[in-house]
C-alpha cells in the first residue's frame, strides 16, 4: 500500500498552470472560422470558462507516463472542444437558458445557428486531432463521439420513464464517462503506454466520469442556480430520472412512486410540488444513496492507479476523484 498523500487543489493548479495557458491559446486559435457567427459562438463558449477537467486529466495521464510535448496541448484542446460542442447541442436539446453562469448560446443565437456551430466545433476538434497523424487517436475520438450522441439519443428515448439503474449507468457512461475515459487513454497513447497502462487509465477515467455525472445529477436536485451557473431542478422537469430519483422510485412508498411518475409524465411540478419530491428523497435517503455510489466509483478510479509509480502527477490524479465528489458546481 502506497503512503502517497493526495494533492491539494492549489498544487494541481500549479502543476498544470503552464500547460493550461497553452491549451487556452490553442483553444483561442481553434475557435476562429471564416464565418463570423461560428467564431462568435465558439469564442463565447471558450470565454465562458468552465472547469477544464477533461484536458486536465489528459495532461496528468500523459505526464504521469513521462510525456511532455505539444501533442498533449493539442489533444487537451481537442477533448475540451468535443465537450463544448456537446454542451451547445445539449442545451438546445434540454431547452436550457443558462450555462457557465451566462445565457446559454442557444438563448443568444438561436437553435439553428447553434446546431451548426456545434457541428463545426466537432469537426474542428477532429481537424486538430488529425495533426497527431495517429489513426488510433482518431478511432478513439470517432467511437467516443458516436457513444456521446447515442447517449443523448437514448436519453431522449427514455424521457418520462422511471429507468432502471442499469439503464441509467449505460446512459451516463456514454454521455459523460466515455469522454473522461478517452481523455485518459489519449494521454496514455501520447506517452507510448503499454496496453495495461492505457486500460488502467481508461478504468480510472470511467470511474471519475461516472462519479462526475452522478454528482452532476445530484446537484441538479440540491444546488442553487447561482452556485451551479446552470438551471437546477431541471432534470425531472425534462422527464429525466436520475440516480437519487430512481432510488426513491424503487424503494419508496406507492405514493412516492406515483408522485415521481406524475412529474415525469407532466414534465412540470404543477400537480406534484418540488417539495413533495424533495421530501420523498429525504425520507428514502436517496441523495445519500446516490452520493455513496459516486464515492464508490471515485474509489474505483483511485484503485486503478495502484500500479503506477509515485509522482506529483499521480498525487494530482488521486485528488481528482475527491474533487469531483465534493464539488459544489
Ligand atoms: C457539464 O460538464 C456537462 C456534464 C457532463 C455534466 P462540466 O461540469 O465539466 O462543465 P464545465 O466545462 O465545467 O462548464
Ligand atoms: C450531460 O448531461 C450532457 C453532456 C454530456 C453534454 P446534462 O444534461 O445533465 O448536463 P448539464 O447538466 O446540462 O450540464
Ligand atoms: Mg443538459
Ligand atoms: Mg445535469
Amino acid at each position: 500500500m502506497s503512503t502517497l498523500t493526495i494533492a491539494t487543489a492549489r498544487e494541481v493548479f500549479e502543476l498544470l498552470r503552464e500547460d493550461m495557458v497553452a491549451i487556452e491559446q490553442e483553444l483561442g486559435r481553434d475557435a476562429a472560422s471564416s464565418v463570423s457567427t461560428i467564431t462568435e459562438i465558439a469564442e463565447y463558449l471558450r470565454e465562458g470558462g468552465g472547469k477544464r477537467i477533461r484536458p486536465s486529466l489528459l495532461l496528468l495521464a500523459a505526464h504521469q507516463l513521462g510525456y511532455h510535448g505539444p501533442g498533449a496541448i493539442r489533444l487537451g484542446a481537442v477533448v475540451e472542444m468535443v465537450h463544448a460542442a456537446t454542451l451547445v447541442h445539449d442545451d438546445i436539446i434540454d431547452g436550457a437558458d443558462t450555462r457557465r453562469g451566462r445565457p446559454s448560446a442557444n438563448t443568444t443565437w438561436g437553435n439553428e445557428k447553434c446546431v451548426l456551430a456545434g457541428d463545426w466545433m466537432y469537426m474542428q476538434a477532429f481537424k486538430v486531432a488529425l495533426e497527431e497523424k495517429n489513426f488510433y487517436i482518431l478511432e478513439l475520438l470517432i467511437g467516443l463521439t458516436q457513444q456521446m450522441v447515442e447517449g443523448e439519443l437514448l436519453q431522449i428515448q427514455k424521457l418520462g420513464k422511471a429507468v432502471s439503474e442499469a439503464e441509467y449507468y449505460d446512459l451516463i457512461f456514454r454521455k459523460t464517462a466515455c469522454l473522461f475515459s478517452v481523455s485518459m487513454r489519449m494521454g496514455a497513447v501520447l506517452a507510448g503506454a503499454t496496453e495495461a497502462e492505457e486500460n488502467a487509465f481508461a478504468t480510472y477515467g470511467r470511474g471519475v466520469g461516472l462519479a462526475f455525472q452522478i454528482v452532476d445529477d445530484v446537484l441538479d436536485l440540491t444546488a442553487s442556480e447561482e452556485v451551479l451557473g446552470k438551471p437546477v431542478a431541471s432534470d425531472l422537469r425534462e422527464g429525466k430520472a436520475t440516480l437519487a430519483v430512481i432510488h426513491a422510485f424503487d424503494h419508496g412508498t406507492a405514493s412516492d412512486r406515483k408522485a415521481i411518475q406524475r412529474v415525469l409524465d407532466d414534465r412540470s411540478f404543477e400537480n406534484v410540488s418540488r417539495q413533495q419530491i424533495q421530501e420523498a428523497l429525504v425520507r428514502n435517503g436517496s441523495v445519500e444513496y446516490a452520493m455513496a455510489a459516486a464515492d464508490r466509483y471515485a474509489g474505483q478510479a483511485r484503485q486503478a492507479l495502484a500500479g503506477f509509480s509515485d509522482s506529483d502527477f499521480k498525487r494530482a490524479l488521486l485528488w481528482v476523484p475527491e474533487f469531483v465528489v465534493a464539488r459544489e458546481k
